[in-house]
């Protein structure tokens, strides 16, 4: 069995079906990425699988490390090693950066070990450096609210950055690449390269082939209407940036 395993996924937001029969395998050590036009249900997949509850699972199942994902809470999840970079982050002003993280780590360990008494202050801003540095962001970051005024670009970096600090067992980006001006693409994808690893799986949804040309994917997955249609190698991308959804959509919605 895989490490994640969608089967059969229906989602429904009120009274609409969004995902309509989604079946997904994502292993530990692979990187996946999606791609589909505006409104087709990525994100919609992403918020079911950290456990949104503004989404109903109407059928089919998840199986993450063998366990029904959807019987966990969404600290559960996280505490399982299930990680979310959100399309559009939310800013908590008041919390700093540092804190935030460090407080995530530290529920995580002691979800791993309840006698765990936490990463002591000092280490952990040892610790929070280093990942700072990886993704070439300003120390003084650390200190500022989370995604208090963060410029887009800075969102996505301070996502990656949470990655990082919580190194989980899938990571799920959705659209990390949009805002992101050049440089930053290509320090978030550097950042997304050195944590991926046999450890770690990924799920990159985005619109465009850039991204993978620096996290480059094991599989590519085109979703349309609220199902996976297609699924390929990482020249599946190429082909939809050439000739576009049309000959898809005449394909799978006649
Ligand atoms: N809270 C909500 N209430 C009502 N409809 C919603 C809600 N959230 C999403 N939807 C609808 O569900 C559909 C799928 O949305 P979703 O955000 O999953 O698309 P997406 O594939 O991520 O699109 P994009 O590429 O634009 O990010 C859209 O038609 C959207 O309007
Ligand atoms: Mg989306």
């Amino acid at each position: 069995m895989a490490d994640l395993e969608i089967r059969n996924l229906h989602v429904r937001i009120d009274e609409t079906e969004i995902l309509k029969g989604l079946n997904l395998k994502i292993n530990k050590g692979e990187v996946h990425a999606i791609m589909g036009p505006n409104g087709t249900g990525k994100s919609t997949l992403a918020y079911t699988l950290m456990g949104h509850p503004g989404y109903e699972v109407t059928d089919g199942e998840i199986l993450f490390k063998g366990q029904d994902l959807l019987e966990l809470e969404p600290n559960e999840r996280s505490v399982l090693g299930m990680f979310l970079a959100f399309q559009y982050p939310v800013a908590i002003p008041g919390v700093t950066l540092a804190n935030f993280l460090r407080s995530a780590l530290n529920a995580r360990r002691k979800a791993v070990n309840p006698e765990d008494k936490g990463i002591p202050v000092p280490e952990f801003r040892k610790f929070l450096k280093a990942k700072m540095d990886l993704l070439k962001m300003d120390h003084s970051f650390a200190g500022r609210y989370l995604n208090d005024g963060f410029s887009g670009g800075e969102k996505k970096r301070a996502e990656i950055l949470q990655m990082a600090t919580l190194q989980p067992e899938i990571a799920i980006l959705d659209e990390t690449d949009s805002g992101l001006d050049i440089d930053a693409l290509r320090i978030v994808s550097e950042g997304v390269n050195t944590l991926r690893g046999p450890e770690m799986g990924v799920l990159v949804i985005t619109h465009y082939q850039r991204i993978l040309n620096y996290i480059k994917p094991d599989y590519v997955h085109i979703m349309l209407a609220g199902q996976i249609v297609e699924s390929g190698g990482a020249d599946l991308a190429l082909h939809l940036e050439e000739h576009g959804y049309d000959l898809l959509r005449e394909k799978y919605t006649a």
